[in-house]
């Protein structure tokens, strides 16, 4: 008798939201997570896009679509083959949103919202304060667009909830549409160590 082998259900939870809103570390929390259920991860952040996937891009619109049609098309391939991906790009415009989700099987869209004022309070990156000095141009939110999604799968809001909540919202949903293996008792959301872990990592990076 041939012994059926379990198939991992690839999936991209595609994050969308301003800068400074929480992406990255909500996503880095959420690999943490879903490699504990057993599942090879991949992260697609702006970094790793725009460094390693061909030309460099500015930020126009023609090249932020280019640069969504890029790691849409990474994320498409990986998910075909089982892998969880994880895209954390601002990914501003609807439409280029609305391709990726045309293009990838399984497409989780997770806003990412926080109040401009607050992302701007945070200014993890300094890149604020000179984007309202007028010093970046075309800054998203500040002088360039951030269309908000209409219908995402999700929605987490980083000025009212930890970051624990977010990605706890994102694996339940992840356990509904049946993307993840079945929880067994061993496997805790998170412990009170990892907690604290993550507590301090905010604090450090100013989101507390
Ligand atoms: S996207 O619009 O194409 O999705 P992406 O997520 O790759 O953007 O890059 C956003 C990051 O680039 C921001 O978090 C910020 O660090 C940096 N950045 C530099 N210039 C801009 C700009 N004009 N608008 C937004 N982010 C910028």
């Amino acid at each position: 008798m041939v012994e059926s082998t379990k198939v991992n259900k690839g999936f991209t939870v595609w994050f969308t939201g301003l800068s400074g809103s929480g992406k990255s570390t909500i996503s880095c929390l959420l690999e943490k997570k879903v490699q504990e259920r057993g599942r090879n991860v991949e992260i697609l952040d702006d970094d790793v896009a725009r460094t390693n996937l061909g030309q460099y891009l500015g930020f126009s619109k023609q090249d932020r679509d280019i640069n969504i049609q890029r790691i849409a098309f990474v994320c498409k391939l990986l998910t075909r083959n089982g892998v969880a991906c994880i895209s954390a790009a601002i990914s501003p415009y609807r439409e280029a949103r609305e391709n990726a989700r045309q293009e990838i099987e399984n497409f989780v869209e997770v806003y990412v919202k926080c109040p401009l004022e607050i992302c701007v309070e945070r200014d993890v990156k300094g890149l604020y304060k000179k984007a309202l000095k007028g010093e970046i141009p075309g800054f998203t939110g500040v002088s360039d667009p951030y269309e908000e999604p209409l219908n995402p799968e999700i929605i987490v809001e980083t000025n009212k909830e930890t970051v624990e909540e977010s990605v706890n919202k994102i694996l339940k949903k992840l356990d509904e549409l049946g993307y993840l293996e079945p929880r067994t008792p061993a496997t805790p959301v998170y412990t009170p160590d990892e907690e604290k872990k993550v507590q301090e990592r905010l604090s450090r990076l100013g989101y507390i």
